[in-house]
């Protein structure tokens, strides 16, 4: 919320941020004052009436609603007329985009074709903020994120270094899995089970992680029964919600990645 004088603020063109990943925007307008054109209330591309109230001491505000691709913002002031007083500037809420289904999940195939013109910028804010993605849930890149899964930097040097193979490696994890990352499940003595990735041994115990991004240690002594699985411990429906142009992106922001010996 901005301060009350800008109560009067007219134009397309007052209040600009920028948002890292897809949004939905919700901007809650004094009741006391008609919202302003550049709202477009109920077109298509304007924004959305609710009956959400959000009440003030002073006030009570309608909450209004439109989805913003990442980048900038740019919202419009108060008024159509610039008229002060007896009311409040607007409140702007933000709140992360929900992943969706997509109709038709993203294969191989769309997304090689789209590879040469990916954009690594976007594709780097995918990586860090998607909440359909969440590769920093394991994957450490840029000092960010958890240590779990292969350092990614060194992806256009590796065995796998072709762009069509790191498609694969982002929809199909399982086809093609990195050496000492094949997923483990371990049964103990008591009962539980745990599946996940073995990061070290000692002579008594195995320091384990799991797929929840857990870490802790299991003695040798617990353990009943111990299985190496020809799967991945990473997600294999990213394809369901990313489309082939944010699957290009992601694979563009891995391979201009700067490589430690370079
Ligand atoms: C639950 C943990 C987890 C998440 C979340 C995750 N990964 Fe992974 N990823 C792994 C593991 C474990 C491996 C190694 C096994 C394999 O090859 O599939 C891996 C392997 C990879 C590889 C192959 C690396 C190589 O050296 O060839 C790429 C590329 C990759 N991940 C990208 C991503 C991207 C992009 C995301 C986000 C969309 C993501 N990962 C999300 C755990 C994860």
């Amino acid at each position: 919320m901005t301060a009350n004088a800008d109560s009067g603020s007219t134009g397309d063109d007052f209040l600009t941020f920028s948002v890292p990943t897809d949004v939905n925007v919700w901007l809650g307008h004094d009741v006391r004052v008609a919202p302003p054109k550049w709202m477009r209330v109920g077109s298509a591309d304007g924004f959305v009436r609710t009956d959400h109230i959000v009440s003030t001491n002073d006030s009570k505000f309608r909450l209004h609603w439109k989805s913003f691709e990442s980048g900038k913002v740019t919202l419009g002031g108060n008024t159509d007329n610039g008229e002060q007083g007896g009311r409040s500037n607007y409140i702007v809420l933000i709140q992360p985009k929900p992943p969706t289904r997509l109709a038709n999940p993203t294969t191989i195939g769309d997304v090689v074709p789209l590879l040469a013109k990916a954009d690594a910028e976007r594709g780097r804010r995918l990586f860090f903020f998607s909440q359909a993605t969440r590769c920093t849930n394991c994957h450490h890149v840029e000092g960010r994120g958890q240590k779990f899964a292969p350092d990614l930097k060194s992806i256009g040097k590796g065995p796998r270094r072709k762009p069509a193979e790191i498609v694969e490696s982002i929809l199909k994890p399982s086809a093609w899995i990195v050496e000492g990352f094949r997923t483990q499940t371990i049964v103990t003595t008591k009962g539980k089970t745990h599946s996940g990735i073995v990061l070290g041994e000692t002579g008594d115990v195995v320091r384990f992680v799991d797929t929840n991004a857990r870490r802790f240690d299991i003695k040798k002594s617990d353990i009943e029964e111990r299985v190496s699985k020809n799967v991945s411990a990473m997600p294999g429906n990213v394809g369901e919600f990313l489309t082939p142009q944010q699957v290009a992106d992601l694979v563009a922001y891995l391979l201009a990645l700067p490589h430690p010996d370079s």
